[in-house]
Formats: structure tokens, sequence, C-alpha cells
């Protein structure tokens, strides 16, 4: 469809849930319980506020950055998220050529309907990285971690905020299962229960991720593996500590786009108190809630390396495959650079804590 008429990632949220089928819809666009969480990521970017310096030369804005080293065009990266060609036939591949070809990071999910392998082959200058549940079969858990080595992913992030899933009550109302169509790819050639199973592949898929999980466990992670390993879903000081102590080389906050436990708290408000705890000893990323540029830039001042996005490039690919993801992600590089130069913020790498405040009461 047309998309110049789409100037915000809210236009594209708007459109995406209304051509989407029901199941699909609700799929993406839930959160767990009553979906406390889910507004509250949105509505606490909303309650801090801006204290731009004025008189700034910003005729050269730079919003290079390094992630664990790799270069990135701009902070904003694609978070993971499960069954993308549920949104549009291309799925995965269709949202990694939008991140390859404005050079940002796309990190692709264990429960993605495109393969590592397959992302590897058709876009190797792609900054890839491979989010990770661990499965009770630690052999399973294995070679799905050599998959990523093989595909070239330069880190594994392992979701730590999900011993269950949380309840999605639509899900539950609206029987969502795998299509029959669709597969998990990365699990395609493995050994698993998903082999032998008819059934609800997602269902299965879901009684195979481990729930005794513990630090101890990403202290073995990192012994099979040289790629480094980032915990994503702290969302205290106390666990980002653990997560370092267990040899975690980046800290991802996140709730899971409000889709685990509800009533916890919003990603950007508890983000300072993770910075603080980590104290400069490793890059610290954020995502849940991020819709527009100034949000993005609340998050870099508050010590964000950089922030992920999960649900604004479904929308894009469901309005327009990968012109439609490309256009959000575009949408945000945009905004965040023009909210930079209103700001009197010249480097993405040095956004001061003093831009943002809360929202005076008067
Ligand atoms: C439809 C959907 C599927 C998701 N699948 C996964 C997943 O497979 N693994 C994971 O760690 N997080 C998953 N997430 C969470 C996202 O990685 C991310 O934390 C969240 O979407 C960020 O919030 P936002 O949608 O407000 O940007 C999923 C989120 C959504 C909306």
């Amino acid at each position: 469809m047309a998309t110049n008429s789409l100037v915000c990632v809210n236009d594209y949220e708007e459109q995406a849930l209304s051509l989407l089928d029901k199941r699909v819809r609700d799929y993406y666009s839930c959160g767990a319980d009553d979906g406390q969480t889910l507004s509250d990521n949105v509505a606490d970017f909303r309650r801090l506020r801006l204290r731009p310096r004025m008189m700034v030369d910003v005729s050269n804005i730079n919003m290079k950055t390094t992630l664990l080293g790799q270069e990135v065009a701009f902070p904003v990266c694609v978070a993971p998220t499960g069954i993308q060609k549920l949104a549009h036939p291309d799925g995965e591949l269709a949202t990694a050529r939008a991140s390859a070809s404005l050079g940002t990071c796309m990190c692709l999910s264990t429960g993605s309907t495109v393969s590592l392998g397959e992302l590897a082959e058709n876009l190797p200058e792609l900054l890839l990285w491979f989010q990770l549940y661990v499965c009770k079969d630690r052999d399973l858990t294995r070679q799905l971690v050599k998959q990523a080595e093989r595909a070239g992913c330069k880190a594994l992030v392992v979701t730590v905020d999900r011993p269950e899933q949380g309840t999605r009550r639509t899900s539950i109302t609206n029987k969502f299962s795998l299509p029959l169509h669709l597969s998990f790819k990365n699990l395609d050639s493995l050994k698993s229960p998903l082999q032998s199973s008819q059934n609800n592949k997602y269902a299965v898929l879901h009684t195979m991720f481990d729930n005794t999980l513990t630090w101890e466990d990403i202290q073995w992670l990192t012994t099979i593996t040289n790629l480094p390993v980032i915990a994503k879903g702290v969302l205290t000081g106390v666990d980002a500590v653990k997560a370092l102590e267990s040899g975690c080389k980046a800290i991802y906050v996140s709730n899971h786009g409000g889709r685990q436990l509800d009533g916890v708290c919003s990603t950007i408000s508890v983000l300072s108190e993770v910075v603080k705890a980590v104290n400069g000893r490793a890059e610290v990323y954020l995502d849940g809630g991020v819709r527009t540029g100034t949000d993005v830039l609340k998050a870099l001042a508050l010590g964000a390396r950089a922030v992920f996005v999960g649900r604004p490039p479904l929308y894009g690919l469901a309005v327009a495959g990968e012109e439609g993801a490309r256009n959000v992600l575009t949408i945000l590089r945009n905004e965040l650079k023009l909210a930079m130069q209103l700001s009197g913020v010249t480097d993405v790498q040095s956004v001061s804590r003093d831009l943002v405040t809360y929202r005076a009461s008067l």
C-alpha cells in the first residue's frame, strides 16, 4: 500500500492494526494480563521532559556508534520478535534487508520463520545477533548456538525473563497457533519435539524452554561459545551485577514488551538504576515502548548505548514488507537526528544526563 501518508511510528501501528487478521493483530499487540506494563512502557517516556541547550552548532550530527565494537549507523536496532511471516510472506528476511540497508543491527528470535543461514547467505553485510531461549535439551541449545556462530552472528542475546510464558489472554481466546505453512526455521533441521509433533508447534516450542535456568547456566553458555553473551530482560541493578559476574558482556534492559510479568516497572523507569549498577563496566541497551526519536534520545541520556524496537518494525512489515520496515526505522533515525539538533546535542555517544528531567508538577 502507499506509505507516503504514514509519517510516524504510530501511523504505521494504526495502519497495521487495521490490516492484520485479528489473531495476528492480537499476537503482535498484546501484553500480559491487564496490559499495565505494556502501556507504562510507552507512557513513562512521556513523563520525561527534555532540557535542550540552545545556540549550539548542529550542522554536523554524529549518529554512528558501536555495539560491542561493531559499528551501527544509528543507535536504533531491531529487537527479536517471533513469527514475522505472520506480518508478511518475506518475514524476517524483509526486516533484515531493511536493517542491513540502513546499517543497523538486527537480533533474530529463536522463534523466527526464516533461518539464521538464510539471513547470512542473503545479507552477509548485516550486523546479526541471535536471541537464544535456552532449551531443556542442552544439546539442542548447543546446536542453536553453533548455528548462530556459523551464520556469523556477533552476539548471543539470552532471554532471562521467560522461565514461563506470561499469560496473553487473547492467545488463549483466539487459540493462537503456528499456521501449518510456517515453521520455526532454526529448529527445522534439529532433533526436537517439534519434529514428531503434528499439533500446535507454537505450544510445543514453548514446552521446550528451560524453567530451571539460573545465572550459573549463563556461565555454562559462556564456556561453549566465544560469542559475547548479553542478558535480555534485566530490570534491576542487582540482576545487572549478577549478569556481569556470570560473564555477560552487555546488559539489555527489557520487560519483553510487557508480555511477561504484568505490573513490572516500565523499562525507561529502571534504566538509571541498571546503568548505575553497571557503572561503566558494560554497554546497556533498552527496549520497550520506544516509538519516537525523542524516546530514543531520552534513553541515550539516561545511559543506554542503543535502543531496540520490537513492534514498530513488525507494523512496518505488515503495512509494506521490507519498505515498511525500512520506513519505520528511517522515521526513528530522522526523528532522532532532528531531536538532537533541536536539543543542541551533536553526538549520540555523548548525550548528557542533564538533558532529561521528570515533568515538573506545577
Ligand atoms: C510479537 C512479539 C514477539 C516477541 N518474540 C520474542 C522472542 O521470540 N524472544 C524475545 O526475547 N523477545 C520477544 N519479544 C519481545 C521483544 O524482543 C521486545 O522485548 C519488545 O517487543 C520491546 O517492546 P516494544 O514492542 O514496545 O518495542 C516479542 C515481542 C513481540 C511484540
